[in-house]
C-alpha cells in the first residue's frame, strides 16, 4: 500500500525509540525523560553514557562501574594505531576518524558477535576509544607523537589531554564535560538514521557508526560547525556582522531556490529541520562561550558571535541551533577549527550506539521511493539507438 510521499521523510515517525526526544515547538529536548538544561548543568558525561545505554541515571556504584570501564578501555589496538601513522596529514580529521573506526571493527575482539553482551562491550570499547582517536588524529597530523591515554579520570579531561598534549584546566575540563552531555544524543537526525539503518540489516557495532561517521560529515549536519567558525573569524570584527548577514541575506533573496540550497549561501549555525525556535541547548552554550572567552581573552568573538545571532534574529525567523555558540566555545578552549566535527563525534557515540542496541531488536528499515522516472517503455536494441 503506497503512503504520503514526505520530501527528507521530514516530520516522519520511522522507529519507535525510548531514548530521547526532541519537542521543536517548545525547544525541548529530552534524554529518557531528563531535560537536557539538568543534565547539561547536574550530570557529568559518564552519567549521561549510563543513561542512554540502560535508561535510568547510575547508582553511585553504576557510576563507578561505567566509569572504570570506560577509563581502561582508551588505549587503541596497535594495529589501528599503527594505520593511524599511515593516513594523510591532509585528511580531514573527521575522514580520518571514519577509517580508523572501520579498522578498529576488524581487529575488535568482539568483531564477529552481535549478542546484547557483546555490543554492550564494544560500545564501551568505541565510547572510550573515539575521543583517543580524535586526539590522536590530532597529534599525528602536527608532527607529534600520540598520547598515550591514562586509564582513569573523566572522559573530558582524558579527550582533552590527548587532543591538546597537557592536562586540561578544571574549567576546561567541566566545560568538554558540558559539551559532552550537550551533544551525547538527538532522537533520529540523519546520522542517528544513517546508524539505525546499518543495524537494521544486523550489521556490526563499528559499520553502524562509520555509517553515521559518514552521513555527519557533511555541512548539513555535523559539518556546520566549522563553517560557523569560519564565518565569525571572516567577519573579524563586531562592527561587521551586522552589515556581513545583511549581505548574505541580501543575496539569498535574490537566488534560485537551487542557489539558496547550497550550503555556502546559507547562514551556518541557524535553521534546524525539527527546531521552530532556538535550540535549548544553544542558551547553555551561549553561557559557556561568554565565560569562556571572557578568560581567554577573546571576547570579541562572542560579540562578533552575538551581532550575528542578533541580526539573524530581528531579520529571519532561523532558530539559532547546537553548533553555533559551540563554535566560540571551540575557539576559547584553543581547539582547531576542522576538530569541531570531530568533537561532535566523540559525544555523539554514545547516543549512536544506544540507538544501534534499541535498533538490533526491531526489524529491516526498508522505506519506498517515489519514482521519478519514465513510465514502463518498449527496450531499444543497441542497432537502433540515436
Ligand atoms: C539545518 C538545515 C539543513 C535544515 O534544513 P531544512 O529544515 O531541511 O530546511 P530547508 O533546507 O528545506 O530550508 C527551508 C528554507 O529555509 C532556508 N534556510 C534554512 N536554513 C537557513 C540558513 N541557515 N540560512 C539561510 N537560509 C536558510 C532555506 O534556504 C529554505 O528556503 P527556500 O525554500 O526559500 O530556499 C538548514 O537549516 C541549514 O542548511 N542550516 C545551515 C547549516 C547548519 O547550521 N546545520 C546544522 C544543523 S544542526
Amino acid at each position: 500500500m503506497a503512503v504520503e510521499f514526505k520530501a527528507g521523510l521530514k516530520d516522519v515517525i520511522a522507529v519507535n525509540s525510548s531514548i530521547c526526544t526532541v519537542d521543536g515547538e517548545a525547544g525541548r529536548l529530552i534524554y529518557r525523560g531528563y531535560d537536557i538544561r539538568d543534565l547539561a548543568r547536574q550530570a557529568t558525561y559518564e552519567e549521561v553514557v549510563h543513561l542512554l545505554w540502560n535508561g535510568e541515571l547510575p547508582t553511585r556504584t553504576q557510576l563507578e562501574t561505567i566509569s572504570r570501564q570506560l577509563a581502561a578501555s582508551r588505549v587503541l589496538d596497535d594495529n589501528v594505531l599503527a594505520s593511524m601513522r599511515t593516513y594523510p596529514r591532509t585528511a580531514h580529521p573527521l575522514e580520518a576518524l571514519r577509517t580508523a573506526v572501520s579498522v578498529a571493527g576488524m581487529y575488535d575482539p568482539d568483531s564477529r558477535a552481535n549478542t546484547d553482551e557483546a555490543n554492550k562491550r564494544k560500545a564501551v570499547r568505541l565510547t572510550a576509544q573515539i575521543p583517543v582517536m580524535v586526539g590522536t588524529v590530532n597529534r599525528l597530523r602536527g608532527g607529534q607523537e600520540p598520547v598515550r591515554p591514562r586509564a582513569e579520570g573523566s572522559t573530558a579531561a582524558s579527550f582533552l589531554t590527548v587532543m591538546m598534549g597537557k592536562e586540561p584546566s578544571p574549567v576546561a575540563e567541566r566545560t568538554m564535560d558540558m559539551i559532552l552531555v550537550l551533544h551525547a544524543e538527538h532522537e533520529l537526525n540523519a546520522s542517528t538514521f544513517a546508524a539505525r539503518v546499518s543495524a537494521a540489516t544486523f550489521s556490526d557495532l563499528h559499520s553502524d557508526i562509520v555509517a553515521a561517521l559518514a552521513a555527519l560529515k557533511g555541512p548539513r549536519h555535523g559539518g556546520a560547525n566549522e563553517d560557523v567558525l569560519a564565518m565569525l573569524l571572516a567577519i573579524g570584527d563586531p562592527s561587521r556582522a551586522e552589515p556581513f548577514i545583511q549581505r548574505k541575506l541580501d543575496a539569498r533573496a535574490k537566488m534560485t531556490h537551487e542557489e539558496r540550497a547550497l550550503p555556502e549561501n546559507r547562514i551556518p549555525g541557524f535553521g534546524h529541520a525539527v527546531y521552530k525556535v532556538d535550540d535549548p541547548r544553544a542558551g547553555v552554550l551561549r553561557e559557556m562561550a561568554r565565560e569562556l572567552s571572557e578568560e581567554a581573552g577573546t571576547l570579541w568573538l562572542f560579540e562578533i558571535a552575538t551581532k550575528v545571532y542578533e541580526t539573524m534574529h530581528r531579520n529571519t525567523d532561523f532558530p539559532v541551533n547546537v553548533d553555533f555558540f559551540s563554535a566560540v566555545v571551540y575557539h576559547a578552549l584553543d581547539i582547531p577549527i576542522d576538530l569541531c566535527t570531530s568533537i561532535f563525534a566523540a559525544a555523539r557515540i554514545s547516543g549512536w550506539s544506544a540507538h544501534a542496541m534499541e535498533q538490533y531488536h526491531d526489524r529491516l528499515i526498508r522505506p519506498r521511493a517515489h519514482y521519478t522516472g519514465p513510465a514502463l517503455r518498449a527496450f531499444v536494441p543497441l542497432a537502433d539507438r540515436r
